[in-house]
């Protein structure tokens, strides 16, 4: 994977504004290091201060800022850029582009750079059919301009058609993922992620902690190796990675038997799920009253999903995560022996860096002969050694 990809993000002012900063983080997960430039009407959506909190790094707004130019100066910015990404791009803004204006930072930018220009456009429909739009267009890609986009479906607006943003993560893999070695090309991976719930009447549960984060990073990850993803999640917030199925599911049991639908032709099988070892032996149809001062809950155990696919007469190559408080190695290798599995990653749950919600981890890879640590590091970058490993360890049990 190429690191450090030097990127400047270029934000006009579009409703679809709201997107960039998912968008610098993901070209920022894939080890890209990333600058934002802000147009003045691109602040009226988002501010400036959203986009330094999430790139790191202060926004660049004004040509005339001598506090700015006594940093890294806007010349000094355009010979930084290896690639200007102007997300989103506006139809005045790509007119501007097409006509060579320079009457603000971002223009400027872009005329004194020689860094590829990328535009993903967002506008209403149409705007983007207008033929001044169109040939303007027409007019940058004959300059070698890289246009992403614009996506099909429903418009701030109201209107449906072609004008929205293209996704954050669908431009990113199209802009950084090309580094990545598509070693997975035709290997089929079912992935478990997020938490399971078990209901104990219709509104309350049992569940783990897990945003999921950690599980849709690595099934983004695979999906930039190449491989055919089946992503069987519990629920969560989270958008579904390109490229990758996804199959929602609510319980411990209901996860294992999407599970067992999937996993005939699977090649790999990962379960960073946390699934709820025990559920309910009764489920009340109607909400339960607090009338006594206690109660007691009677629970069973639920089947253990990673341990029954590594038990399969021809099973995949199956990797667990163990999450853990406490002797994190030791415990993560006696599931690795009690699970019958090929490989575990150990990570530490515990405290405000613990592996929950975060955005990065800190992983220790475990076989039955090695142990390999990874650096704390964003759940992409992780899932892509992560997918290192197992792919060496893949290919040397599949010559
Ligand atoms: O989602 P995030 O907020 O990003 O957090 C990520 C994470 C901490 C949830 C993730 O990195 C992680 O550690 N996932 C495993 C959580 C877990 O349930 O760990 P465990 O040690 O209890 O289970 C070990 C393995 O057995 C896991 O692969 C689990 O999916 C599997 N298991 C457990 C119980 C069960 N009944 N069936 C299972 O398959």
């Amino acid at each position: 994977m190429r690191k450090n990809k030097q990127v400047l993000v270029g934000i006009t002012g579009g409703i679809a504004a709201y997107k960039s900063p998912d968008l610098v983080r993901r070209l920022m997960d894939r080890g890209a290091d990333v600058r934002v430039v802000m147009t003045e009407s691109a602040c009226e959506f988002i501010t400036p201060l959203t986009l330094q909190a999430v790139s790191g790094h202060p926004v660049h707004q004004h040509l005339l800022d001598a506090e700015a130019e006594s940093g890294m100066g806007h010349i000094e910015l355009a010979r930084w850029a290896e690639m200007i990404v102007i997300a989103p791009s506006t139809a005045n803004f790509i007119a501007k582009m097409a006509t060579g204006k320079a009457d603000d930072l971002l223009t400027t930018l872009i005329l004194a750079s020689k860094a590829e220009i990328v535009v993903a456009p967002a506008m209403n429909r149409q705007m983007w059919q207008n033929p001044t739009t169109q040939e303007n267009l027409e007019t940058l890609i004959e300059r070698g301009v890289r246009i992403i986009g614009p996506a099909e479906g429903g418009q701030a607006c109201g209107e449906i058609g072609l004008g929205r943003m293209t996704e954050p993560d669908e431009i990113a893999q199209e802009l950084l993922g090309d580094g990545i070695p598509k070693s997975l090309t035709g290997v089929r991976v079912v992935l478990t992620a997020g938490p399971t719930w078990e209901a104990i009447d219709p509104v309350r549960g049992i569940t783990n902690r897990s945003s999921g984060k950690m599980g849709f990073a690595l099934a983004e990850a695979a999906s930039d190796f190449g491989a055919e993803i089946i992503l069987i999640s519990g629920p969560v917030s989270l958008e579904t990675p390109q490229g990758v199925e996804r199959i929602n599911v609510v319980s411990s049991q209901d996860m294992f038997t999407a599970v067992h639908e999937h996993i005939t032709n699977a090649d790999i099988f990962i379960g960073v799920a946390a699934v709820s070892d025990y559920r309910p032996v009764m489920i009340s149809e109607q909400k339960i009253k607090k009338v006594e001062d206690s109660m007691e809950l009677k629970l069973v155990r639920n089947p253990d999903i990673l341990r029954s696919v590594a038990e399969l007469e021809d099973p995949p190559f199956t990797v667990g995560f163990a999450a853990e408080t406490e002797c994190i190695d030791e415990n993560a290798r006696i599931k690795l022996t009690n699970k019958r599995i090929d490989m575990i990653v150990a990570n530490n749950v515990a405290g405000e860096e613990g592996a929950f919600d975060n955005d990065c981890n800190q992983i220790t890879v475990h076989t039955e002969n090695q142990s390999i640590p990874i650096e704390r590091k964003s759940k992409y970058q992780l899932s892509v050694e992560l997918l290192e490993i197992i792919v060496s360890l893949w290919e040397h049990n599949n010559p």
